[in-house]
């Protein structure tokens, strides 16, 4: 059987160049980067290459890149390494979960949260974070793409407001990255999250942009490992690894391969949209969204009866962020732009890889009329009556 992936937003495969360049770090240059003999002197060489890389792929200075396990890690070290008791936090309810739970924990330390509520499509609106800036806010969170809808946010817009308020200003830029350039200086934030996994790197390793100077205390202590910002000896191939995807990731921005992805998203959108009862979720005025996604409605239907019938016919596709799948409650980030419980569980999440093909949007379009069509014959709801 044909299987075409398109849940790329839970994570993807390593592209073969990347798995070339972390080779030989796994046994050749096995050395402990902070070992002063050859061994150590080879693997240091890998980890300064990827941190070049990667100021590159922000557009800062090397000691600006701090490399860590990954997104929660960085959206974590973003909000327990900024802020205090007494302090107030800014993020938004279309967060991810290593945002929002970060938020629960330090409110239980004294820190007040302030949720904003997007648009009804999915877009934070920027007078929305404005109206929520008091004076005793210190931080901003919030996320370039969101991971179930694709809608990317007004980071620049935002980072002039958190200029102007003089707040710290931190993006998830997990979802993005990739998908998107990413220019920190020209967005003026402090902290930047990204992790391999999301971006065809490995998985288990990140990068964070930590401008200088910002007085942001390290979540993991030990030794004096990326200038005391991150304790653990570091995951060498798994850093070259991540280096290697964000150089291939620009490459892919650069030679039309992510218009192409859009172009791809947009052919299956627009066939699934002609099935009856559908909607696309994350679409409105002003909004754009990473080039690979499409969140869709389909009236009647269980997402997750869908996600299993097409996995079963080699499709692979997600009712919402992967964390949540197999949890009953319905997305947080369609509820939160105002879908009510029936139709939040009815959407699914298409996320194609920046390798996609015409022959997979082809056999995922000749697949999902006819699950839709069977999932609906054995539904005992009404047409129209989950809306
Ligand atoms: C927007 C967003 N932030 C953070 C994360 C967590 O990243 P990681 O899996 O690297 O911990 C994810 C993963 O789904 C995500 O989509």
């Amino acid at each position: 059987m044909r299987r075409v992936y398109m849940d790329a937003n839970a994570t993807t495969p390593l592209l073969p160049g990347v798995m070339e360049a972390m080779r030989p770090y796994w046994m050749e240059h096995f050395g402990n980067a902070s070992s002063i003999h050859i061994h150590g002197q080879q693997a240091r060489t890998g980890v300064d290459r990827a941190r070049e890389t990667m100021a590159e792929f922000f557009n800062c200075h090397e000691a600006e890149v701090v490399f860590n396990s990954g997104g929660t890690e960085g959206d974590n070290t973003a909000i327990f390494g900024m802020l205090r008791p007494g302090d107030h936090f800014v993020t938004t309810a279309i967060e991810h979960s290593a945002v929002l739970q970060a938020a629960e924990r330090v409110a239980l330390r004294g820190v007040e949260t302030t949720l904003v509520a997007p648009l009804p499509s999915g877009l934070i609106h920027p007078a929305d974070i404005c109206a929520a800036i008091r004076p005793n806010t210190r931080l901003i969170s919030l996320m370039l793409a969101n991971n179930e809808t694709g809608v990317l946010q007004p980071v620049d817009e935002i980072g002039k407001i958190a200029a102007d308020a003089g707040v710290f200003f931190h993006i998830d830029a997990v979802q993005g990255a990739g998908k998107v350039p990413i220019d920190v200086r020209g967005i003026g934030c402090h902290l930047l999250s990204i992790s391999g996994h999301k971006m065809n790197g490995p998985k288990g390793v990140g990068a964070m942009f930590v401008r200088r100077g910002t007085p942001i205390e390290s979540l993991v202590v030990g030794g004096s490992h990326e200038r005391r910002r991150r304790a653990g000896t570091e995951n060498v191939p798994g850093i070259v690894g991540l280096a290697k995807a964000a150089e291939l990731a620009t490459s892919s921005l650069e030679d039309g391969t992510i218009e192409r992805v859009s172009v791809l998203r947009d052919r299956l959108e627009a066939e699934l949209l002609r099935l009856p009862g559908t909607s696309v979720n994350g679409v409105g005025e002003g909004v754009t969204r990473a080039a690979n996604t499409t969140n869709i409605w389909f009236d009647q239907l269980e997402g997750e009866a869908l996600v299993i019938a097409l996995d079963l016919k080699g499709v692979a596709v997600s009712g919402g962020s992967a964390c949540h799948s197999g949890a009953t409650e319905p997305s947080h980030v369609l509820m939160a732009m105002g879908l009510d419980k029936a139709r939040a569980r009815a959407s699914l999440r298409f996320s194609l890889l920046k390798t996609a093909t015409d022959a997979d949007v082809d056999y995922v379009l000749g697949v999902v009329p006819q699950a839709v069509e069977r999932l609906r014959a054995l539904s005992p709801v009404e047409a129209g009556t989950l809306g």
